[in-house]
């Protein structure tokens, strides 16, 4: 089965980084047959010009948040119609970082994962315990709780991600078990057809041994993405 590769920038990037990294990525994929789903997810103001250097390649185009509302009076915020707009057939919502540093609760995930299926966007709905959670035995807990109130319940049209939060930009992966036990537990909560990507720490080192765990559909990368050497090589990992 195909994987998905998403690639999240978070607050990085420029029209110079942009200019360099998507088309070498790009062609990269493109050269080495790619059979994987791409989704590149810059700052919202860099998409218009990210989907300007992805026409005609493959790799889609995603945003990092969306508004659960339509457009109106929300100083700073931007609707999945937008992003629709913009080209965006994906979009990160309830990211750990959103979480903690916006105090997005799972009820607000929820309602931006329905704003974006509504405009037909697929939402990549993020879900992962802290290292306290998972030292004091209830990651498993942790994640049923955000699957159960951040998981719109009448659609299928969703990706899910965990990242387990002590996973983010640390360098430390959970074993091969501890994922492959967390992307069952979500597989049994949300139903048997659900997707759910692995992130946190993914290198080129790392992605071809997480990729192949069962229940791994693909990776969302963060650090990672914004490196054209490293991310190439992920994309490689995951192809063999
Ligand atoms: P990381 O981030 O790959 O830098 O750990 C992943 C993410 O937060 O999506």
């Amino acid at each position: 089965m195909n994987k998905i590769i998403v690639a999240n920038w978070k607050m990085n990037g420029s029209t110079a980084m942009a200019g360099g990294l998507v088309p070498a990525v790009a062609s990269y994929a493109a050269g080495v047959r790619c059979q994987n789903e791409m989704v590149i997810c810059p700052p919202a103001v860099l998409l218009p010009e990210v989907a300007r250097l992805l026409q005609g390649s493959f790799l889609a185009l995603g945003g990092q948040d969306c508004s659960a509302h339509a457009p109106g009076a929300y100083t700073g915020d931007i609707s999945a119609s937008m992003l629709k707009e913009a080209g965006c057939r994906y979009v990160i919502v309830g990211h750990s970082e959103r979480r903690q540093n916006h105090g997005e609760t799972d009820a607000q995930v929820c309602a931006k994962a329905e704003a974006a299926i509504a405009q037909g966007i697929i939402p990549i709905i993020c879900v992962g315990e802290t290292l306290k959670q998972r030292e004091s035995g209830a990651a498993l807990d942790v994640v049923a709780a955000q699957l159960k109130s951040s998981v719109p319940s009448a659609s299928q049209h969703f990706l899910l991600a965990y990242e387990p939060v002590w996973a983010i930009g640390s360098g430390k992966v959970p074993t091969s078990a501890d994922i492959s036990q967390m992307h069952a537990h979500i597989m049994a909560n949300v139903g048997m057809g659900a997707k759910i990507v692995y992130g946190g720490s993914v290198k080129a080192a790392n992605a071809r041994e997480i990729v192949r765990i069962s229940g791994v559909a693909g990776l969302l990368v963060g650090g990672a993405s914004l490196n054209i050497e490293e991310f190439c090589g992920i994309i490689a990992a995951a192809e063999e």
